[in-house]
């Protein structure tokens, strides 16, 4: 069914700086640094790297030889890149999960790359100046309540833009948007980190050093090794930030030709995410919160573990202290950080979509981004107009069903694809050596491992199920089976013979 693979990256370092986009967004400098808080501050790095070593590394490399092996088939999305994989049509529908959660997660992400982009364009206007911290959150609240057009016509927009640079092709448009986002978010994180670390107390109206904001952060609290639900967290988090389990990272590498290598680019791409993540997502907004407000509020205000109270409700009333102009460029750059950071994975999310049309309906470019504009607009609505649906979404798209997704993968990788095959999918062309304990990991330790982290989340999955629920839950939930249940349905299109639509 597949067509000949006709799109490919122009250059290596395109290659992995798409793959360091696809990884590093919003995840990075909002949600890791909150979620470090809210689990132990520095006792929380010891289940993440551990996470990381056992379930973010192999996955990686797991995720980057299904996605060449099958790329070279002719294959770009997860329900046929499965389907290379093992002739079992059971595989063809697991892979559905791929397209579900691109789409899913895409539905609420690009809500947040909105924020990002109005609230560039209000710290450059200067709207924040002279506002007092209560002002700058009722602004915030006012913005995203329900009823306002400010939000929802750059979410359109924010969307439309998406299309486009997608409808522009692999190196026309997501390699072109890697290469110009990437080295600026850098540089702006840079320049902010350096803020964050070097602010002492009685400057600028700080009471506290920076520096003690991430000290808290750094000092371990050994207690809460032993809580589960951190553990829990720190997987999540490190699927969420890789972007593992979610069918892109399989999309990007499907472009890879049969004897490049992928497995030194699965490293720089997965390391340069995690230099971003806990280098610069960790000295951004923790010190400079700590440095005027005190480590309570900040705990305080990391609840829920999202970092949006202090990303956008707190540090634009915090650069004003700054003066004007100080304080319009700060936003600009932290904005614009976070909107380069999120536009280079939403990119990431509609790729797989888009070439799911392309391959096995013989879509033009255009129209199959077209498609995945119109599905992210259709199913965003709900989180637009309503928290609680918004929260649904980032539930059961963004954060159960990539622990289904990568448990089935890695059992299809390792256990019915095979193990020797798999690690000569991973180690061919390698332009390093792969260390062979992780042959042993991925066929053993990884498993287990996810297995544990799907079976301890059982339990609050169920009550989660069985709670009673609002409209708008209800709603969500309805679209979502409606997505995975019309996506299947094309799948099973696809697989008969001569159907075009
Ligand atoms: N990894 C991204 C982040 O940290 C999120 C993402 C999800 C990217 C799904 C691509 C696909 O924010």
């Amino acid at each position: 069914m597949g067509t000949e693979n006709k799109e490919a990256w122009g250059s290596r370092i395109g290659l992995v700086l798409a793959m360091a986009g696809n990884a590093v967004g919003l995840g990075n400098f909002l949600r890791f640094p909150a979620q470090a808080v809210q689990n132990g501050g520095g006792a929380f790095i010891i289940p993440y790297l551990v996470c990381f070593v056992l379930m973010g590394l192999p996955l990686l490399y797991v995720e980057w030889a299904m996605g060449r092996h099958a790329g070279n088939r002719g294959h770009h999305s997860t329900p046929f890149i499965f389907g290379a994989m093992h002739k079992h049509s059971f595989w063809k529908y697991a892979g559905v999960l791929g397209l579900f959660i691109s789409i899913g997660i895409c539905a609420y992400y690009t809500y947040i790359e909105a924020w990002t982009l109005s609230w560039a364009y209000h710290s450059a206007m200067g709207h924040f100046m002279g506002m007092s911290q209560d002002q700058v959150a009722a602004f915030f609240k006012n913005y995203v309540a329900l009823g306002t057009s400010e939000p929802i016509m750059v979410w359109v927009l924010c969307v439309a833009l998406n299309t486009w640079i997608l409808s522009r092709g692999l190196q026309g448009g997501v390699e072109m948007a890697a290469k110009i986002g990437m080295p600026l978010l850098l540089l702006f994180g840079v320049v902010l980190a350096f803020r964050g670390v070097t602010l002492t107390a009685g400057s600028h109206g700080a009471v506290n050093s920076g520096l003690l904001g991430l000290n808290f952060l750094w000092t371990p609290n050994f207690s809460s090794i032993w809580d589960p639900v951190v553990w829990r967290n720190a997987a999540g988090q490190i699927f969420f930030t890789l972007s593992l389990g979610m069918g892109s990272i399989h999309c990007y590498a499907s472009y890879v030709k049969c004897k490049d290598d992928i497995a030194l680019n699965a490293m720089s791409a997965g390391w340069m995410n995690e230099f971003v993540e806990v280098v610069l997502g960790s000295a951004i907004i923790i010190p400079i919160a700590v440095g005027y407000l005190g480590v309570d509020k900040v705990v305080e205000m990391t609840k829920g573990g999202s970092g949006f109270g202090i990303g956008f409700m707190t540090l634009p009333y915090l650069f004003t202290q700054w003066g004007p102009a100080l304080s319009a460029l700060s936003g600009i750059m932290w904005f614009g950080l976070l909107f380069f950071a999120g536009i280079t994975s939403s990119l990431a999310m509609g790729t797989p979509v888009m070439a799911f049309m392309e391959d096995e309906f013989g879509w033009k470019r255009r129209n199959g981004a077209l498609f995945f504009g119109a599905a992210v607009l259709l199913l965003g609505i709900p989180s637009v107009l309503s928290q609680e649906a918004f929260n649904e979404f980032d539930y059961w798209a963004g954060t159960i069903a990539l622990v289904v997704f990568s448990l089935l993968e890695i059992i299809l990788f390792a256990w019915v694809f095979g193990m020797e095959k798999g690690w000569k999918e991973i180690t061919a062309g390698a332009d390093m050596k792969v260390p062979i304990a992780f042959k042993y990991v991925i066929k053993y330790v990884t498993p287990v491992f996810l297995l544990i982290v799907f079976v301890g989340s059982l339990p609050e999955v169920w009550a989660t199920l069985t709670k009673p629920v609002t409209f708008q839950v209800a709603l969500a939930r309805g679209l979502m089976v409606a997505l995975f249940a019309g996506l299947s349905g094309l799948v099973w299109l696809a697989g008969r013979k001569k159907v075009t639509i």
